[in-house]
């Protein structure tokens, strides 16, 4: 399931790979190392913050970005989502794959949509998968598209993971699959 939810990020990513990407909230580095293979030209960031809920490390991340072969355009530190230690309009591309819900250093979950998109520079692009149809965290889809409209990004665009990925019903989880979703656009 993780590698469907995957691929469908990467499909919506628009972007022609020249210049650097951030993945936020790496994990084991999947998603970094994804995109170093997808754009042979790009430099890579993965940031996460390895804390002891999730069996991820850096050290992980480096061991898979090395068995990948790509590790040299591929870098990973430790840092929190709420904070990014990262100018701003930094990345031509920024994404992330369900990390948002769990930055719990941010109580309002639109602040580290916020925060993401500070780093993305003017004409770069962002796609990021959370669970984005939970409203106490982000509101309706509607309103969810219209606030990062407000931030200054254009072609915002949402789609509901559920429906977007061909999963058979015994791996459809209602907790996280039910409620993913999809937002990406330009800068
Ligand atoms: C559901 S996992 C997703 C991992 C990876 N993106 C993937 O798709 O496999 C959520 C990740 O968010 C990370 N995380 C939680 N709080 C964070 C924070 N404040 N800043 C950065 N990463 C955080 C966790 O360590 C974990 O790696």
């Amino acid at each position: 399931m993780q590698e469907t939810v995957l691929d469908l990020l990467l499909s919506h990513i628009e972007w022609d790979g020249n210049g650097r990407a951030l993945d936020i909230g790496c994990g084991s580095g999947a998603l970094t190392i994804q995109l170093a293979k997808k754009y042979c030209k790009a430099q890579v960031i993965g940031i996460d913050y390895w804390d002891k809920h999730w069996d991820y490390s850096q050290k992980q991340c480096e061991d898979n970005a090395r068995a990948e072969g790509v590790i040299e355009r591929v870098t990973f530190q430790q840092a929190s989502a709420s904070k990014l230690p990262f100018d701003d309009e930094t990345f031509d591309l920024v994404v992330s794959n369900p990390t948002f819900h769990e930055v719990s250093d941010s109580k309002n979950k639109l602040d580290v949509v916020k925060e993401a998109l500070r780093v993305v520079k003017k004409g770069g692009s962002f796609a990021f998968q959370d669970l984005f149809l939970i409203k106490q965290y982000y509101g309706t889809p509607e309103q969810l598209t219209e606030a990062v409209g407000a931030m200054g990004m254009q072609n915002v665009h949402f789609s509901d993971t559920k429906n977007s990925v061909r999963l058979p019903m015994t791996l459809r989880p209602p907790f996280m699959l039910g409620t993913m979703g999809l937002l990406s656009g330009t800068k």
